[in-house]
């Protein structure tokens, strides 16, 4: 079972991935054991200050070194003790972008601890000395770290295996083959005057996945040509976008 630390000073936001859907159903079924830690109880003064102003001045505040290096010590202890290898990630803006081949190959970690920052930033020497990665979930500013670490578990917990209610929908999602997902369509047959596409009526399962690669192709290559600029075309593939030209 995959084992999860997250260090956070909201812990309580975390019941948005454990409390529901498939993230939920992975966790009853024992895919993941998550841990979360407030670094505030690794503070040793009275007002439990996890924050203090930067050095040199300016605006914002400063996560503490403290806290948060004996929250991230202790969570990797704990893994270590299970005999993992912990992996250390700050999710961050200025880390790389998060990509569905980094999900992938993050999957196969078996312990991993996530800091969610918060405030202006992290005291520097906490990412010098314990931290392994970091990563962004784009090019934009969140509020703080939280949501970007569960945005980061929800891509890991829903490709372990038997997370997922049919085996296969993980296989057929945008960007497992380097392009965008199709179109679906489910009952009924006419729908503000549009038709459901006719093949996918047919029953013939060989023109029906043909037409959805197709589409796939199509989709990517209008919206997200980047994408197809990154990869060779197959034959087949070279074949059904031509089609359309
Ligand atoms: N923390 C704040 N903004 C973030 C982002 N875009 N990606 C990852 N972590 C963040």
């Amino acid at each position: 079972m995959m084992q999860i630390e997250v260090i956070s000073l909201f812990p309580e936001m975390f019941s948005a991935l454990t409390e529901h859907g498939i993230t939920s159903r992975a966790r009853q079924r024992s895919l993941y054991q998550l841990t979360l830690t407030n670094p505030r109880q690794y503070t040793q003064d009275v007002h439990h200050t996890v924050d203090d102003r930067p050095y040199g001045g300016g605006p914002g505040m400063v996560m503490l070194a403290e806290p948060l290096a004996a929250a991230i010590t202790d969570a990797k202890a704990r893994l270590q003790a299970k005999g993992l290898v912990p992996r250390v990630i700050h999710l961050s803006p200025r880390g790389q972008a998060l990509t569905h081949a980094k999900v992938m190959a993050l999957k196969e970690c078996s312990g991993l601890v996530l800091l969610a920052s918060r405030y202006e930033g992290v005291d520097q020497r906490v990412l010098d000395t314990l931290v392994d990665e970091e990563l962004s979930i784009g090019d934009y500013v969140l509020s703080g770290g939280e949501l970007p670490v569960m945005v980061l578990l929800d891509a890991i917990i829903r490709q372990l295996p038997g997370a997922l209610g049919d085996a296969d929908s993980a296989q057929e999602d945008s960007f497992v083959n380097g392009l965008l997902d199709y179109p679906h369509y489910t009952r009924p047959e006419e729908f503000a005057g549009l038709k459901v596409p006719e093949v996918l009526l047919s029953g013939h399962h060989e023109k029906i996945r043909q037409w959805r690669l197709q589409q796939s192709l199509l989709l990517t290559r209008a919206k997200r040509p980047d994408l197809l600029a990154a990869r060779p075309l197959t034959k087949e593939e070279a074949r059904l976008l031509g089609k359309q030209e």
